[in-house]
Parts: structure tokens; C-alpha cells; sequence
């Protein structure tokens, strides 16, 4: 008889919960149904609630179309945006709910304290992410930044010697790459203000999602192939199962990897509904009731 381990930790974070109940309320306590509702980008990596959201009335907007819409509210998404986009869909005529997960707000204030105390900001991320365009977004125009991922970005940084440098860190960011990081960079004798502002929820999926893969023979990642967290989970799980296979929804499991397996451990990024969850956790359990 086998076992499925399905972390705590999978699905929705406190940021995303938060975020799709906001947009839920907007559509739940809208006076009338000429009242129109947009998400700033779509809520989450997650087709399915994106589309769900559509259905119901909540509908995507961009940059290239926020002045051309009707005005309405628009639900800014946990991943927040720049103060400049604020300011535009302000001057558009729209009115706006923040739902930018409050770890990331704390980033944004950051970034900008320090770069009006004459900082240079250094981040530890991947640039193209949206949220760390966001980032960028709340740093005092005119101030040097840079972004930065790996050893080698670490290793040529040129901010000269004793100049002071404030470090954060993108809140999907993984741990351990993040403290090699800190140790290049603390080499380098910045007057350094660090900060860790990896999330705390993804640090404890990842863990949780190592150790459950480190025991399993096939390992389920759960996630929308946009979410670069959903990926991170996936690179982490395959250095500890070499049977770990990355999942959008139950249609994409394939029923013959189970074949001859005992343990199976199940995670998912943190743009993930629970019901998605759920339905790859049942089609687990048909498979090896099945097999009994
Ligand atoms: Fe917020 Fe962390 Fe989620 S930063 S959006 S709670 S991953």
C-alpha cells in the first residue's frame, strides 16, 4: 500500500489569499452591475482563477489599455507595481484597491527610504519578474540600482568601496543562493544595510517540499507554468527525487509514473487553489487503491 504526502504548506500564501478575496469583495459588494472591476495584470500566475474571476466580472486590464477602459476599481495583485503606474491609473479616472501582499509593500518602502538617504539599492532577484519591476518602481528616481542573481553578478559588482549600499532581496528568492550571495557581496566593504525580505512562506514550502521529496519515489509540483515560484519548488524537488514531475492541474498527471510506486509527495506554488490540489491529491489515491 503506498502513501501520499501532501505538504501544509501547498497552495495559496497569506499574499494570494488576500489578494483573491479582494477581488472576490469587490465583486460580491459591487452596488451595480455597471460598476466596472479590473485586476491591474491578472490576480495570479493561475489560469483558472484568472478565467473564473473573467466569468464573474473582473477583468484584466494593462498599461496599454488602463486609459482606454471604462473607468472603474482596479485590484492591484499581490506582486504590487510601481508608484508610476499608481499615479496613471489615478490620472485615468480609476479608483484603487491595493492588494500588494504586505511583504512586498514593506520592500517598497524600503527601497525608498534608503534611496532618499542617498543608498544605492542592490537586489537580489530576477529583474524581468514583475515584482521586481515594482521594486524598481518605488526607488527615488536618479538613484543607482542594480539587480542581481547569481554568484557571478555578485562577484562583479563596481559600487566602489565604503559607498553605502542597501540590499533586499525579491520575497521569492531562494534561501540558501540568497546567503551565498550576502557572504560575495559582504566581501566587497560596502557600508551595508541588508535585508532579508525572502518571504516566509516560500521559505518554509521550499523546506518542507525537500524534505518531502528527500523521502518519496515520485515527487508532484503543483503549479502554473508562469509561476516562478511553482519552478523554484520544481528545481528544489528534482535535486532530491529524480521522479519529480511539475503539474498545471489532475489532466496533466499521468496515471503511468505511479506504476510501480510506494510514496508519493505532493506540493504546490503558492498560486495554487486548493481545489486543484485536492483533485490531484483523489486522482493519487484512486491510483494506488487501485493497484491494492
Ligand atoms: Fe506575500 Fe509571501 Fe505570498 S510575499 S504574496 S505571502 S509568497
Amino acid at each position: 500500500m503506498g502513501n501520499i504526502f501532501l505538504a501544509k504548506s501547498a497552495g495559496f500564501c497569506f499574499g494570494v489569499e488576500r489578494a483573491v478575496k479582494m477581488v472576490s469583495d469587490q465583486i460580491e459588494n459591487r452596488t451595480s452591475m455597471d460598476e466596472r472591476i479590473y485586476t491591474y495584470g491578472p490576480i495570479i500566475h493561475n489560469d483558472t482563477v484568472v478565467s473564473d474571476f473573467e466569468k464573474r466580472g473582473a477583468h484584466v486590464i494593462s498599461e496599454e489599455d488602463m486609459a482606454t477602459v471604462e473607468n472603474g476599481t482596479v485590484v492591484i495583485r499581490s506582486h504590487g507595481v510601481t508608484k508610476q503606474t499608481i499615479d496613471d491609473l489615478e490620472a485615468c479616472g480609476h479608483k484603487i484597491v491595493d492588494a500588494t501582499c504586505p511583504f512586498v509593500k514593506k520592500i517598497h518602502k524600503i527601497v525608498a527610504k534608503y534611496s532618499e538617504d542617498g543608498y544605492k539599492i542592490l537586489i537580489i532577484g530576477n529583474e524581468k519578474h514583475p515584482e521586481v519591476q515594482g521594486i524598481i518602481g518605488w526607488i527615488k528616481p536618479g538613484t543607482e540600482y542594480i539587480v542581481i542573481g547569481n554568484e557571478e553578478d555578485a562577484e562583479s559588482l563596481h559600487f566602489s568601496k565604503g559607498e553605502k549600499v542597501c540590499l533586499v532581496s525579491q520575497t521569492t528568492f531562494n534561501h540558501n543562493k540568497f546567503q551565498e550571495l550576502v557572504e560575495i557581496i559582504n566581501e566587497k566593504g560596502y557600508d551595508m544595510f541588508a535585508m532579508s525580505t525572502i518571504c516566509n512562506a516560500t521559505e518554509l514550502r521550499q523546506k518542507e517540499a525537500a524534505e518531502i521529496a528527500a523521502q518519496v519515489d515520485v515527487m508532484l509540483v503543483i503549479g502554473d507554468k508562469n509561476s516562478s515560484n511553482s519552478r523554484k519548488l520544481f528545481e528544489i524537488c528534482s535535486n532530491k527525487c529524480d521522479n519529480t514531475f511539475f503539474i498545471q492541474t489532475a489532466d496533466d498527471l499521468d496515471l503511468s509514473v505511479l506504476q510501480s510506486i510506494h510514496n508519493i509527495g505532493i506540493t504546490a506554488g503558492a498560486s495554487t487553489p486548493q481545489k486543484i490540489i485536492e483533485e490531484v491529491q483523489k486522482k493519487c489515491q484512486q491510483k494506488i487503491l487501485n493497484k491494492c
